[in-house]
């Protein structure tokens, strides 16, 4: 469940990364891969080196799906639902690889919005990014 004042912050930092999802979902990930190199065994088909346009293609589409959960907090395992098959039945993520692109997100949001990633937004946006992770590895157990 989430307070008001926590919707409203990640809301309104969502607001500020939807014109930029391919870049900046393109630079969660290839943070990924360079700090975290094991996530890169479940990219073995996609040209996972910097810059690459597989990077910024498939950015766009994690920063689009985390949006539209952004768009509908509270009712987020039926927006992530097909995700949620497809990371946990089809690809079999291990899910601390959630946590570790969920960290790589807060530093490059913190990265592009210096003033509006206060520690509160960061607080509100971790949690937001937990339970996402949440969702997509839950059919684990
Ligand atoms: C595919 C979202 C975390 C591995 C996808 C797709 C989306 C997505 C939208 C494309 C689905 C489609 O084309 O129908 C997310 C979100 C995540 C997340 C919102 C968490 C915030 C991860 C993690 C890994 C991972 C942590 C592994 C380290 C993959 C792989 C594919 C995929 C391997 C298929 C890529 C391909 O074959 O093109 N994910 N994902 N995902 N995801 Fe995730």
């Amino acid at each position: 469940m989430y307070s008001a004042t926590e919707k409203a912050l990640i809301v309104s930092i969502w607001e500020k990364v939807t014109p930029h999802t391919e870049q900046w979902g393109g630079e969660a990930l290839e943070r990924l891969f360079a700090v975290f190199p094991q996530a890169k065994i479940y990219f073995k088909h996609v040209d996972t080196s910097p810059g690459s346009a597989a990077i910024r293609s498939h950015g766009d589409k994690v920063m689009k799906a985390i949006g539209s959960a952004a768009g509908d907090l509270d009712n987020m395992s039926t927006t992530l639902s097909s995700l949620s098959d497809l990371h946990a039945y089809n690809l079999m993520v291990d899910p601390v690889n959630f946590k570790l692109l969920s960290h790589c997100i807060l530093v490059v949001l913190a990265n592009h919005l210096p003033s509006e990633f206060t520690p509160e937004a960061h607080l509100a946006f971790d949690k937001f990014l937990a339970s996402v992770a949440v969702v997509l590895s839950h059919k684990y157990r």
